[in-house]
């Protein structure tokens, strides 16, 4: 299997009607839109209405990236949806989302890597095709984190929104493709980013529903920090491993948590503005929706040329990080 890769063969996304500005966070908690612009460049995100649900927009984006890929649902061997915010415990959102679809092939199931769950997906599905385990892969991130955000926490409430983006991945020639991936964490620092509540250490109760404990909590100042070195460094570890360098990059499509971790981690990569993808203002943190998303958006927009060299990289709550490197 040598003279093949693990290609993207199709992208898709999906996110709900409902807005969230600035100018109504204000109205919710003491914050203003000059802080949130200034300190994280986001203006507004997406939330999703009361009854809305996850799978309802991984089904949207993943038919939209089979379509593309022109690839049909029974042809998915495997079928992996990144979430943190899942339908419900059982079965998998990833089960919920291959019923819809058809995909009755597939091997489906959920994985959780926070913000790096989408990169988690696409390395594990890289390696099971390059080793024949499966021919086609569909890999969705989808969150409706806004169900999980306290409004009363102003540190977190005006970071993230809802979204979901998928990619279909096949064989292709190995001058293309994934061209190096690779995937990492620490659990040492899982209290910077996590939700105490509602499994079973805290099963969910009246009081912990009160406690409000199956809300994020996060040390955002400590979480920025970790995040800019480990994205700049899983880049330039995939980079090396691929025989490329940072002015090889046509576009860097990072995980958008803070426009000030972007600027900061393309700085420390000499990848300039003009080659780095932003979409933070519209859509603030989807977690692991928001690179599929990212991507997705660089495709309609026809920002990514055939053989452009497209670099992913993500962090996440766990802490998780990754990288993807594309050859597209
Ligand atoms: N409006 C106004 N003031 C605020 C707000 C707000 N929304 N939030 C915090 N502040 C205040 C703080 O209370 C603090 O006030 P003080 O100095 O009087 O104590 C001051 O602003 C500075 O707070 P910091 O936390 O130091 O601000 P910082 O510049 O670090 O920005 C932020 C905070 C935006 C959270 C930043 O740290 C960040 O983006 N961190 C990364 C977080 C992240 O990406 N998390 C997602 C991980 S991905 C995943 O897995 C989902």
């Amino acid at each position: 299997m040598a003279d093949m890769h693990a290609g993207i063969l199709g992208t898709g996304h999906s996110y709900p009607e409902g807005i969230l500005t600035n100018a109504e966070l204000e109205r919710m908690v003491e914050t203003s839109d000059d802080w949130i612009t200034t300190r994280t460049g986001i203006k507004q995100r997406r939330k999703a209405a009361p009854g809305e649900y996850t799978s309802q927009f991984a089904v949207r984006a993943a038919s939209n990236a089979l379509e593309r890929a022109r690839i049909d649902p029974a042809e998915i061997d495997l079928l992996l949806c990144a979430t943190v915010t899942p339908d419900q415990i059982l079965p998998s959102t990833g089960c919920i989302i291959q019923a819809e679809l058809g995909a009755n092939k597939a091997a489906a199931m959920d994985l959780v890597a926070a913000c790096s769950g989408f990169l988690y997906g696409l390395t594990l599905a890289d390696t099971m095709i390059r080793t024949g385990q499966s021919r086609y892969a569909l890999v969705i991130g989808a969150e409706i984190l806004t169900q999980y955000v306290d409004y009363t926490d102003r540190g977190t409430c005006v970071l993230f929104g809802d979204g979901a983006g998928a990619a279909v991945l096949g064989p292709v020639d190995a001058n293309r493709g994934i061209l190096a991936a690779r995937i990492r964490s620490d659990g040492r620092y899982l209290e910077q980013l996590y939700a105490p509540g509602g499994g079973t250490r805290r099963p969910p109760s009246a009081e912990t529903i009160a406690a409000g404990d199956h809300f994020f909590k996060m040390k955002g100042n400590e979480l920025f920090k970790v995040a800019v070195r480990s994205m700049s460094e899983i880049s330039t570890d995939i980079l090396d491993e691929a025989g490329l360098r940072a002015e090889d990059v046509d576009l860097f499509i990072p995980h958008q948590a803070n426009q000030r971790i972007t600027d900061a981690v393309a700085g420390k990569l000499n990848v300039d503005n003009d080659r780095v993808y932003s979409n933070i203002a519209m859509h603030g943190n989807t977690s692991s929706a928001s690179i599929p998303i990212a991507l997705d958006e660089c495709v309609e927009a026809g920002r990514i040329k055939e053989n452009d060299l497209v670099l992913m990289a993500s962090f996440g709550g766990g802490v998780t990080w990754g990288g993807v490197l594309v050859r597209w």
